[in-house]
C-alpha cells in the first residue's frame, strides 16, 4: 500500500451467493463488529437483484455497494442484461468488469471488457477491472506479457482523467477459490508490472495514483503480508467476504495506522 498517492480499497465479491434476506443478516452481524474505518474504502459487490437490499442494509455501515457485471449497451432489446445507467440509478459506485469467471464461462473477450469499462466510466462509476493469468500461462513464463495485454486491452481509448477513477484487480486464475494464494512477492511483482504498463501509457504521475488490488484466496491470515507490498493497494475478496468475521479481519489489516 502507499496511502500517500492512492486509495486503499477492500472490496468483497459475493459472486452468485447470498439472498436478499441473507444480505440483511450479514449486515446485522457486521454492524456488531465493524470498526471505524479510517484508512481504507470498503465495498461489497453483490448480485444485481440484491443491490437495493444491500444498499438499505449497509446504509449505516460505511460499506458501499457495487455490482458484479454490467452490459455495455445503453438500452434496448438485450433480454436479461443490465445497463450502467440502471446501476447508477440504484446508487452503485463500483462495477466489477472482466472477472475471469465471466471471461471463462460467458466468453467475455478483451474487446467486450473494454466496452464495459467505457460504459461504466461514462456513467460516472468506477470499474474494477480484473486481469489474471492461468496456471499454464504462469508456468510457460508469459505472465507479464499476458497481463500487460489485458491491461492495455481493457484501457484502450480511456482518457487520463477517467483512468484516475479505475481500479485494477490482479487475480491469478489459479488462486481463485482454490485456497492457493500467490505469495506476496509473486503478487507484488505482477502489480508492479501493471503499474509499469499504466506508466508507459499515461505517465508516472497518473500511474502512481491508480489503486491496484490483489484477489485470489485472500484471507485473514495472508492479507497483511499481501497488503505490505508497495504496489498492492487493497483486495478483491471472494469467499472470505461472505463471512463477517473474516471480512472484518481483512478490513482491519488494511486499516492500520
Ligand atoms: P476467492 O477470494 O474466493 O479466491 O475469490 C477471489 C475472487 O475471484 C474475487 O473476485
Amino acid at each position: 500500500m502507499n496511502r500517500r498517492y492512492r486509495k486503499t480499497v477492500i472490496a468483497g465479491n459475493w459472486k452468485m451467493n447470498m439472498t436478499a434476506s441473507e444480505t440483511k443478516k450479514f449486515a446485522e452481524e457486521m454492524k456488531k463488529i465493524m470498526p471505524r474505518v479510517k484508512w481504507c474504502e470498503t465495498l461489497i459487490c453483490v448480485p444485481s437483484c440484491n443491490i437495493p437490499a444491500a444498499t438499505k442494509a449497509f446504509k449505516d455501515l460505511r460499506i458501499s455497494v457495487g455490482a458484479e457485471n454490467v452490459y455495455f449497451e445503453g438500452r434496448g432489446a438485450y433480454t436479461g442484461e443490465i445497463s450502467a445507467e440502471m446501476l447508477k440509478d440504484l446508487g452503485v459506485k463500483y462495477v466489477i468488469v472482466g472477472h475471469s469467471e465471466r471471461r471463462q464461462y460467458f466468453c467475455e473477450t478483451d474487446a467486450v471488457v473494454n466496452k464495459k469499462v467505457h460504459a461504466v466510466l461514462d456513467a460516472g462509476m468506477t470499474p474494477i477491472i480484473c486481469v489474471g493469468e492461468s496456471l499454464e500461462q504462469r508456468e510457460t513464463g508469459i505472465t507479464s506479457e499476458w497481463i500487460a495485454l489485458q491491461v492495455k486491452g481493457a484501457l484502450h481509448g480511456v482518457a487520463a482523467d477517467k483512468l484516475r477513477r479505475c481500479i485494477i484487480a490482479y487475480e491469478p486464475i489459479w488462486a481463485i477459490g482454490t485456497g492457493k494464494t500467490a505469495t506476496a512477492e509473486q503478487a507484488g511483482e505482477v502489480c508492479s508490472n501493471i503499474r509499469a504498463t499504466i506508466r508507459s501509457l499515461y505517465g508516472a504521475r497518473i500511474a502512481r495514483s491508480v489503486t491496484i488490488q490483489y484477489g485470489g484466496s485472500m484471507n485473514p491470515k495472508n492479507a497483511a503480508e499481501l497488503l505490505s507490498q508497495p504496489d498492492i493497494d487493497g483486495g478483491l475478496i471472494g469467499g472470505a467476504s461472505l463471512k463477517p468475521d473474516q471480512f472484518l479481519e481483512i478490513i482491519n489489516a488494511a486499516n492500520q495506522d
